[in-house]
C-alpha cells in the first residue's frame, strides 16, 4: 500500500516560545492541546468505502452537524499512547502497533471502518512533525497522543454511519493524577458496572467511560481517586478501574491481573507489565480475582503491593481501598511497583534497553 500523503495547512503559533516551555515546567494532564490536529475522512461506498483528505491543520472546534450520528447513538472509539523525548533530542513512540490493532478490535465491536496499520502511523508522524516542539523533556513528561474516531454522517437513522472522521489531538502530559507520585485511593462500586458480558467492556468506546462517571464521582465524594469495577453478578471479581487496569504483587512472587474476559480493556500497558513482570522473573497470572481475596490477601499479608496501570497512569500505587465503611489499607511496599515502573518508563525514555522492540521513532 502506498504511504498516505498529509497536507500540511500553513500555522504559526498563538503561543510564544516562553508561554509554551512554561506550560510545560507543569502540563498537568489533559488541560493544553498542540497547536495541530490530524484528520481523515471516510466514505462509504458499494465496494467498501474509502479513507482520504488525509491532513494536517491548526487546532480548534470542528463544525459538525447537530445530526451527526456519533452526538445521538454514541458512534466513537479512541485510543492513547504517548510520546517521549530521549536525551539526544530524538522523540519515539511505544508500541504504537498494539493501539492500531486495538482501535482496529473497537472499530469492528462499533461498526465503524477500520484504519490501516500505515495510516494510523502516518498520522502519529503527521502530528509529531508539526509539533516536536511540545514533547517535554522533564522526568515523568511525555506528549499524549489521542487518536479517535467518529461517525460524522447526518442521519438520525440507528445503523452504522456513512461517514466518519479519524483525528489525532495531542497534549503535553505529566503525572495523571496531578503533582508528585503517590498511592491512590480506590473506591468500590456495588452499585454500578462498567461494561456486561456482550457489551463493549473490551473496546475503547466513550460510552465505557461515560458509564464510569457517576461511580467515579461517587468516588471522589468518599475521598477516592478512582472506582473499581466488580463482576457483581458472579463472584464479585475484579474487573478494571474507571481508566486503567489494576496488578496485585503477591509475597511469593506472583504478579496478578484480572484475565481478559471481554469486558475488560486490554491494555498495552498492562500488557508491557506482564512481560515486564516475566523479565523479572516473577510469575504472572491472567486470572479471576475476588474482592474478597483482594481484601483478604492485603489484611494477610499474602497480597504486598497493588497498582494501577495505563498509558495515562503508568503504574501508579493503590494505597487504600474503601468498600463502604471498610477501609482496606494497603498491607505496605512500592517496591516491585516502583521497579515495574522504572523499568517501563527507562525503555520508553531510551535510558533502558528496549529489549522488546517496542519503541518507534516518530
Ligand atoms: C489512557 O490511559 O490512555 C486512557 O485512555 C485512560 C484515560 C483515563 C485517560
Amino acid at each position: 500500500m502506498s504511504e498516505t500523503v498529509f497536507t500540511r495547512q500553513p500555522h504559526l503559533s498563538p503561543l510564544s516560545e516562553e508561554e509554551r516551555v512554561e506550560i510545560l515546567q507543569d502540563p498537568g494532564f489533559g488541560k493544553v492541546f498542540t497547536d495541530h490536529m490530524v484528520s481523515i475522512d471516510w466514505t462509504w461506498s458499494e465496494d467498501g468505502g474509502a479513507w482520504h483528505d488525509a491532513r494536517v491543520e491548526p487546532y480548534g472546534p470542528l463544525s459538525l452537524d447537530p445530526s451527526a450520528s456519533v452526538l445521538h447513538y454514541g458512534q466513537e472509539i479512541f485510543e492513547g499512547l504517548k510520546a517521549y523525548r530521549h536525551e539526544d533530542g530524538s522523540v519515539w513512540t511505544f508500541r504504537p502497533e498494539a493501539n492500531a490493532a486495538r482501535l482496529n478490535r473497537s472499530a469492528r465491536r462499533l461498526a465503524l471502518p477500520e484504519l490501516p496499520e500505515e495510516m494510523f502511523l502516518g498520522s502519529l508522524k503527521a502530528q509529531l512533525e508539526a509539533d516536536r516542539d511540545w514533547v517535554p523533556t522533564g522526568a515523568g513528561q511525555s506528549l499524549y497522543l489521542r487518536p479517535f474516531m467518529f461517525a460524522t454522517e447526518a442521519f438520525l437513522g440507528v445503523r452504522p454511519a456513512k461517514e466518519v472522521r479519524y483525528m489525532v489531538i495531542a497534549s503535553p502530559a505529566g503525572n495523571y493524577f496531578g503533582g508528585e507520585l503517590k498511592p491512590v485511593t480506590i473506591w468500590v462500586s456495588r452499585e454500578y458496572a462498567r461494561a456486561g458480558r456482550g457489551g463493549m467492556g473490551a473496546a475503547k468506546t466513550g460510552g465505557n467511560y461515560a458509564a464510569s462517571l457517576l461511580p467515579q464521582l461517587e468516588a471522589a465524594s468518599k475521598g477516592a481517586d478512582q472506582v473499581v469495577f466488580l463482576d457483581q453478578y458472579h463472584d464479585d471479581s475484579v474487573e478494571e478501574l474507571g481508566g486503567m487496569n489494576v496488578f496485585f504483587v503477591f509475597d511469593d512472587g506472583r504478579l496478578v491481573t484480572p484475565e481478559l474476559t471481554g469486558t475488560i480493556l486490554e491494555g498495552v500497558t498492562r500488557s508491557s507489565v506482564l512481560q515486564l513482570g516475566r523479565d523479572m522473573g516473577l510469575t504472572v497470572e491472567e486470572r479471576r480475582i475476588t474482592l474478597a481475596e483482594w481484601a483478604e490477601g492485603v489484611r494477610s499479608g499474602a497480597i504486598r503491593e497493588v497498582f494501577a496501570c495505563g498509558t495515562a497512569a503508568v503504574v501508579t500505587p493503590i494505597g487504600r481501598l474503601l468498600d463502604g465503611d471498610d477501609v482496606i489499607e494497603s498491607a505496605g511496599g512500592t517496591e516491585v511497583t516502583l521497579k515495574i515502573r522504572a523499568e517501563l518508563e527507562g525503555i520508553q525514555t531510551g535510558r533502558v534497553e528496549d529489549r522488546h522492540g517496542w519503541l518507534h521513532r516518530l
